[in-house]
This record gives structure tokens, sequence and C-alpha cells, in this order.
């Protein structure tokens, strides 16, 4: 059973085909990220119109990248939520119109939850991938960290979950994005910080961690200590967003702040994840979203749970068509309820 994934919620237009939700047959992702660069962050407009130039080149590729034709697939599962509601518009609008041409069930998927099933990829042929050796077992703890979320949850089983926690705040990804920012590196700001951390001292500068909830994050607080820490360091109250401030750090200041930023941001999430872990004792640990890319989260991670954890690769840990895919295919072997594709709608605020 082969299902087409489309994905179009931030600014990768990204399409896929995967089989019994295990197989990747492609994976195409066309970015929007350079024209975004230059603004330090997604431009929602910019990122719409660039969806509209290549959703359909995109979506081709997917199929032929797959040796598919329309008649090989099974169903259509499109991202509807959450994310920037120009750019959801683009890809559901598609799906829709493509579902009702090709007379195709169509599987509306929440975003978030697409990231979790990236886990659940063990097999291609598509060369430079490093697949997972086996799918997650349940009970499983979902670590999700992206641009968007940060938060906890508990899956039982496909469909059956609790939300244990989330950001109160900012998402970790958005954090790292805004401490770039601050500190001139570029957008995105999670690889940069990481780069830039490599070259400072984690414990330069001891930033505060936020007491929230027994599963929730927080990380407007230490991002907000960045800034007073940037400015207590030049010595001049330069607010953000001014590039001022930027300039007048040095590169060991910029590393060194860099460094203790990230160590408290993923510190935050370890923490969280270890304290749910010893209560619910999983039989499987999943990393989901962008910020799973990040060799800080990894290693703290594998230092905190003496467990060897499984990631996706990292071209499936970024926005992809290929966990909008994965999940679609579970919705199929599991008859989850399909949308009707002459009313599916977005939902930009849609949560687990
Ligand atoms: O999941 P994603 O691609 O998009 C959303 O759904 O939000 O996540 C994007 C986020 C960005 O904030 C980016 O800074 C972060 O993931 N990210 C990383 C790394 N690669 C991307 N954060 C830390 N380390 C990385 N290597
Ligand atoms: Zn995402």
């Amino acid at each position: 059973m082969k299902v087409l994934g489309i994905e179009t919620s931030c600014d990768e237009t990204a399409a896929s085909v995967v089989e019994d939700g295990s197989r990747l047959l492609s994976n195409v992702v066309a970015s929007s990220m350079d024209l975004h660069v230059q603004y330090g962050g997604v431009v929602p407009e910019i990122a719409a119109r660039s969806h509209i130039e290549v959703i359909m080149p995109v979506v081709q590729q997917a199929l032929d990248e797959a040796s598919c034709t329309w008649d090989d697939i099974d169903a259509i599962a499109v991202t509807y939520g959450a994310g920037l509601g120009g750019s959801l518009l683009i890809g559901v609008l598609t799906a829709r119109t493509l579902a009702i041409t090709y007379k195709k069930p169509l599987y509306a998927i929440n975003h978030v939850e697409g990231h979790v099933y990236a886990n659940f990829l063990t097999e291609t042929s598509l060369p430079g991938y490093a697949m997972r050796a086996k799918q997650p077992e349940f009970p499983m703890l979902a670590i999700i960290v992206s641009g968007g979320h940060s938060q906890l949850v508990l899956f039982r089983d496909h469909f059956d979950y609790t939300l244990l926690g989330r950001t109160q705040d900012d998402a970790i990804g958005e954090a790292f994005d805004k401490v770039a920012k601050m500190l001139g590196l570029p957008y995105p700001g999670g690889p940069s910080v990481g780069k830039a951390a490599l070259q400072g001292d984690a414990a330069a500068f001891p930033l505060p961690k936020a007491k929230v909830g027994k599963y929730d994050f927080s990380f407007s607080g230490p991002k907000t200590a960045v800034l007073r820490l940037a400015q207590a360091e030049i010595g001049e109250d330069y607010s953000f967003p001014s590039f001022k401030l930027a300039e007048r750090l040095s590169e060991a200041q910029k590393a060194n702040i860099a460094a203790s930023f990230q160590r408290v941001a993923i510190e935050t999430i370890v923490d969280k994840a270890k304290l749910a872990f010893e209560e619910f004792s999983p039989k499987s640990v999943v990393i989901a979203g962008g910020v799973a890319a990040s060799p800080e989260l990894r290693r703290q991670l594998t230092e905190a749970l003496h467990l060897p954890i499984e990631y996706p690769d990292l071209k499936l840990c970024t926005d992809n068509g290929a966990m909008i895919a994965t999940l679609g295919c579970f919705k199929v072997m599991h008859d989850q309820p399909v949308a009707d594709p002459y009313a599916l709608s977005i939902q930009p605020n849609l949560s687990m």
C-alpha cells in the first residue's frame, strides 16, 4: 500500500511516497530557506508564493523517483495544521484537487504528530539515508522539539496518546533562532548556535531555568537572559532587534553565550524527558522535529537515559513529506477517518 504525503506547513515544499508505513520510496524537498535568510526568519508571504511555484513539480518528482504513476497510489496524506496559514493552504488545496481528480482517499495529518512518524521508516533504496534498524515499540515516549513545538507525548499505541507537557512560551527551535539573531548568527539558529557553541565554554554563563509544570518547558527566560547578558558584556543597552549588539560582541563572547544557552535549553528538555522516562518506563524513546538533529541533544539524552536511542536520518528530522506519508499509511492501516476532499480546511493552530 502506497501513500503520497504532501507537506507545506512552513518554508519547505515537500512530497514523498511511502509504502506500508516503513519503506521510503521517494523524498523530495524544495526549500525557500535561501529567500528567508536575509530576513533572519521565514517570511510567510514569500513562503506561500514559493509553495505555489514548486508544489506540482515537487509532487511529480516524488512520483517519478518512486517509479509510481497515479494508479499505484492508494491514498494522499496532507498536513492541514499546525503551521503558517498561507503555506498550509497551498498544500491542502493541492491535495484536495489531486484527491478529487484521481479519486484517492484523503487523510488530514497533524504536522507535529507527523514528525513522530519519521521514526517508523526503516527501509529505503534511496542513496544517502541512514535508516533506523527497527520501528519503535509502545509505550513510546516522544520528545517533540521543532521550530514551532516543544512537547513530551506518551503514545500507548498508534492514535492513543497523552500530551504530558509542552512549552509555556517559545518552542526550543524558535528560541535557538532568536538567540542566533541576537548574536548575529545565521538562520536557522539551531545549527548556527550549535556550531558557534563548539568554540565556547558552556559553563561561562549560568543562565536561569524556569520553574514550570512537571513536564512543561519554558524557553523565554533563558532567551531574555541571553539579551541581558549580551548587553552587560558590551556595557550598552542596545535593545533587540538591533544589529549593533551582535556587531559589538567578540567571536569568543558569542561562542560562550551560544554554548551557555545551548546547554541550558537542551538540559531543560533532557531533564523532563528523564523524569517521564522514569515515571512511565516506556519501551522506546523517539525524538522528533528539527532540533532532533542537534548533536548536543543526542549526547545529553544518551547520557541521561542510559539507552541506545535510534534517530531518524537528519533529512527526516526537519520538515519533509515522508513523515506525513508514513502517518498516512498508519491511518489507512488502522481505518482512521478520511477527510472530505471538498471540505478539508486548514487549522494553523492545531495542537496534539
Ligand atoms: O521541525 P522543523 O524543521 O520545522 C518546524 O516544524 O518547526 O524545525 C525547525 C527548527 C528550527 O528552529 C531550527 O533552528 C532547528 O529546527 N534545527 C536545529 C538543528 N537543525 C534544525 N536545532 C538544533 N540543532 C540542529 N542541528
Ligand atoms: Zn516541523
